[in-house]
């Protein structure tokens, strides 16, 4: 994928201020501090094109990343940072499902779990919305290079049963060690 000029579009925090543009959306969903926005660098190979941080709870508006007006990668708030007030937390969450209902240009869902963990509650809520949406998606447990590389297989393949899900709809990824990427844009090219 050649990507020339990706920019922040606009970080949304209403309906009304998404893009005019009828481009598909790829959008990233999970937990705080998953690796959402370093997704977004990492594929973009871009450093801080979106905004990351060890602190959960970086990213509070919906980003809108244009990729040379092909099409956009829609950075959401992550869900599930207890630390955030109750309040911050259920204004991200509407955020969300905003973004979620309205959704008329949403090509592909990618849903970040982390391979090192079992999906959380919220991530199995999260899961069942992009079920009930009947939008593609694909799974991404991220963060691989924090296991041995001879287990990742393997914990992909339980994160795999515990959604009960295909193989195909399931990868491993590393904004770290930039590992998986083609594989990512070979899934991704599908829908842009
Ligand atoms: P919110 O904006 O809070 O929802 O978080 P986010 O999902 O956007 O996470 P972000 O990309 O800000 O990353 C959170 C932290 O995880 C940062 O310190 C990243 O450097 C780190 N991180 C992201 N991806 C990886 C990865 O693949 N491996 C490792 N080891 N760390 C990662
Ligand atoms: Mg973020």
């Amino acid at each position: 994928m050649i990507i020339k000029n990706p920019r922040l579009e606009i970080s949304a925090v209403s309906k009304k201020q998404y893009p005019k543009q009828n481009i598909p959306e790829i959008v990233l969903v999970g937990k705080s501090n998953v690796g959402k926005s370093s997704f977004v660098n990492t594929m973009l190979e871009r450093k801080n094109l979106a905004r990351t941080s060890n602190t959960p709870g970086k990213t509070r508006q919906i980003n809108f990343y244009n990729i040379d007006d092909k099409f956009y990668f829609v950075d959401l708030p992550g869900y599930g940072y207890s630390k955030m007030s109750k309040e911050e937390q259920i204004t991200s969450g509407k955020y969300i499902e905003e973004y979620l209902e309205e959704g008329k240009n949403i090509s592909l869902i990618i849903l970040l779990l982390d391979i090192r963990h079992k999906p959380t509650e919220d991530d199995f809520l999260m899961y069942d919305y992009i079920l009930k949406t009947n939008l593609p998606f694909i799974v991404l447990t991220n963060k691989a290079d924090k296991i041995a590389i001879t287990k990742v297989d393997q914990e992909v393949q339980r994160i795999k049963e515990s959604l009960g899900i295909s193989y195909s709809t399931i990868l491993p990824f590393s904004s770290e060690r930039k590992i998986y990427i083609d594989e990512v844009w070979k899934k991704i090219e599908k829908f842009i």
